[in-house]
């Protein structure tokens, strides 16, 4: 009944909800996929007794590739196949602020590629720290540059260089080197290196791509994340100047993103199966309660079609304790939260 009368009708993909998907701690454990979220996909691929298929998207915190490479590896690991019209990283949004701001140092990553995916979002003059320290070896005291990242870093006078604003893309590899540097910025005159303000009022504005303080790797408990980062840095900021650090942080729990998520699935679902109308119910399946549970739930009060949070024990969240955002229903794995919705939509 929801597709329009141009579109040939869809017999076996069902237009009346969909599933969004967490990938760490829900499908993905330390690059290893969980083996029930393997199963999870072919369920929704069509191995079910209900003979459907029902559409999904991605929707995760995580970062540091491009939106292309990490659909290629997340197909390898789920033997599906991913598209980049199906999924969202916390830094996919901050391909808008490409328009605003010139140059940017973009922190975090392995090597050059959070370099690549910011100029793929149509940054025109992208710094990293590995340019700053070529530039100064002395910026960083306990941080020498490999022979790799000599010959990759951009060879700058900082002196010249008004840096606009920083981008955390991606979990630093580097906290002490990273912090030195972005606190060298905050405190600098207008984002020039090297100088001081008498005010600390004229540095860059400092953007993250997620809060999550706590995140699942393949260690039995949960790892620091961006968000310890980010407290990291507005703690040391007040320690050294007396004064409050305002940054702002993209991802999950934001509604922007959830929004996004919105248009991004209303797009797939046009686009892949010939639906034209939006679901009625948006499953998400997400293992960390202050992100994927806290902006699922607030989401669905502001949303015009249902979001429905599922809970699951994969990742960081624990049995035991009382997650800090209620989930509408909590399950033991991916698979299992996939035959809930499943189960309550027939
Ligand atoms: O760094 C990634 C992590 O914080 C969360 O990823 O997929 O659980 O949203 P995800
Ligand atoms: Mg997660």
């Amino acid at each position: 009944p929801m597709s329009s009368p141009e579109t040939p009708p869809v017999t076996n993909v069902t237009d009346k909800y969909a599933f969004a998907f967490d990938i760490d701690g829900v499908l993905i454990r330390g690059g290893r996929p969980i083996p029930e979220a393997i199963e999870a996909m072919k369920v929704l691929n069509g191995k079910n007794a209900y003979g459907i298929k029902v559409p999904y998207i991605f929707v995760t915190n995580g970062g540091g590739k491009t939106e292309r490479e990490r659909c290629i590896q997340l197909s390898k690991q789920l033997g599906i196949e991913a598209s980049p019209g199906q999924f969202i990283c916390g830094h996919t949004p901050m391909r808008e602020m490409a328009a605003k701001y010139q140059t940017v140092l973009v922190v975090g990553g392995e090597g050059e590629k959070c370099r690549q995916v910011a100029e793929g979002y149509g940054f025109k003059d992208v710094v990293t720290p590995g340019d700053i320290i070529k530039d100064n070896p002395d910026t960083t005291p306990f941080r020498k540059l490999t022979a790799d990242e000599e010959k990759n870093s951009r060879a700058l006078n900082f002196g010249r260089v008004k840096i606009e604003a920083i981008f955390v893309f991606a979990d630093s590899r580097d906290w002490a080197g990273d912090q030195q540097i972005i606190l060298d910025l905050l405190m600098s005159k207008g984002g020039y290196l090297g100088t001081r303000s008498e005010t600390f009022n004229e540095g860059p504005p400092v953007f993250f791509s997620h809060n999550d303080v706590m995140w699942s790797a393949s260690h039995d408990l949960a790892r620091l994340g961006m968000g310890a980062l980010r407290l990291s840095l507005e703690a040391m900021y007040k320690a050294v100047t007396g004064m409050e650090l305002n940054t702002t942080a993209f991802g999950k729990p934001q509604m922007g993103t959830f929004q996004f998520a919105t248009r991004l699935l209303q797009q797939w679902r046009r686009d892949t199966h010939g639906i034209d109308a939006p679901p009625e119910t948006v499953y998400f399946v997400g293992d960390t309660p202050e992100s994927d549970i806290r902006g699922t739930n607030e989401f669905n009060k502001q949303s015009e079609n249902k979001w429905y949070s599922i809970l699951v024990r994969t990742g960081v969240y624990q049995e035991g304790t009382k997650p800090k955002f209620a989930p509408k229903a909590t399950v033991d794995n991916a698979l299992d939260a996939v035959l809930h919705g499943m189960e309550r939509e027939t």
